[in-house]
């Protein structure tokens, strides 16, 4: 995860589900990508541990302040669990560290999974042909490409980066001010040293100024939603660019929606995912560090982590019970 003293603590999901698993006695140390290391074949983490306490705050402000560490290099293996925290871009490097461990330890979100969904290419290339939940989307580097979209497409579109988060680069883009263009595509796509980006341009989906829907999605399945509303100076509903939160209850149509993604994030192992949702239609899937805990438990009085820690806590169940099994019925060969 990035690192403790940038969490913010009235809204940060890394660190409900932190609360809620040292609430109920596990142990647990946090590290970070660079802190990844390799020792005669081991990977290895200098981790810090969480000191126990008797008393644990129930507070989630005074939590962060009162928690106390120490150092420690860790085996990754010795876990039961590893959750990924970590805001895109991705480190592909730290994944690889963590393959090494994966059939040891149950880890969230599958590494495989994250590999194939961790910038807006995933929804892009989802199949829906007659773009029912999907926007008419665009993924490329070809400038020409992309102007010939805009000058044939609809009066608003949106532009922004394949691997953005946060609503960081989501601008609006509309027919008549097109003079930009050229500078702008030249400032999404070209970087200083010679490489380049992909960019994604979309369909711009009305009723965005109505705000998105975030839907945690848990094991294929909703357990908690929200409206964000875009504030008043800005089009993008983002938490971190300006919005308000408010409650939701799943329309049908997101329902359904919610049902026809479930399996395949399942069958990816993206057990924890947080969905964006404009008008009926999917606008991201976020597997790398789903946020939206903290204002889902504010506007609803609930504790939505607590869902996400029964569901981590079955998954380490089923994998213990799976070794122990299969330790059992070995010594009943090595004893024939
Ligand atoms: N196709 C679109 N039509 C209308 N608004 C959009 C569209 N794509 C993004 N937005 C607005 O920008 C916000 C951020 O976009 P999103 O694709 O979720 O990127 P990020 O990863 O930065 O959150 C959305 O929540 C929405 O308010
Ligand atoms: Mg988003």
């Amino acid at each position: 995860m990035y690192p403790w003293h940038e969490i913010s603590p009235e809204n940060d999901s890394t660190l409900a589900m932190i609360h809620e698993f040292v609430k109920r006695g596990h142990g647990l140390a946090i590290t970070t990508p660079a802190n990844l290391t390799i020792r005669d074949s081991v990977a290895f983490a200098f981790s810090r541990v969480m000191k126990r306490k008797d008393k644990i705050s129930n507070n989630l402000k005074s939590f962060h302040t009162k928690a106390e560490f120490y150092d420690e290099m860790l085996p990754l293996a010795g876990f039961d669990v590893i959750i990924l925290r970590s805001n895109p871009p991705l480190d592909m490097i730290m994944l690889n560290f963590l393959d090494s461990v994966k059939d040891d330890v149950f880890i969230m979100n599958d590494l495989d999974g994250i590999r194939r969904a961790n910038n807006k290419l995933y929804t892009a290339v989802f199949e829906d042909e007659n773009n029912e939940i999907i926007p008419r989307t665009h993924v490329t580097k070809n400038k020409e490409y992309l102007k010939s979209v805009i000058k044939d497409g609809p009066d608003k579109m949106i532009l922004k980066p394949l691997n953005g988060f946060g609503g960081s680069g989501v601008i609006l883009l509309e027919k008549r001010a097109m003079k930009s263009i050229n500078s702008l595509l030249d400032f999404y796509i070209d970087n200083a040293d010679g490489t380049s980006n992909y960019v994604i341009l979309q369909e711009y989906i009305e009723g965005a100024d109505q705000g998105d829907v975030r839907v945690l999605i848990l094991n294929g399945k909703p357990i908690g939603a929200m409206r964000r509303v875009p504030g008043e100076e800005d089009h993008r509903s983002n938490v971190s660019a300006g919005g308000r939160v408010e409650k939701h209850s799943l329309t049908k149509q997101e329902k359904e929606l919610c049902r026809r993604i479930g399996p395949k994030l399942v069958k990816d192992g993206l057990y924890f995912v947080g969905i964006d949702i404009i008008n009926g239609m999917l606008v991201e899937v976020n597997v790398m560090s789903p946020g939206g805990i903290t204002y889902m438990n504010t506007v609803y009085k609930t504790k939505v982590q607590e869902k996400v820690i029964d569901f981590v806590e079955d998954k380490v169940l089923e994998m213990v019970n799976a070794f122990e099994r299969r330790k059992k019925l070995r010594k009943h060969v090595d004893e024939a």
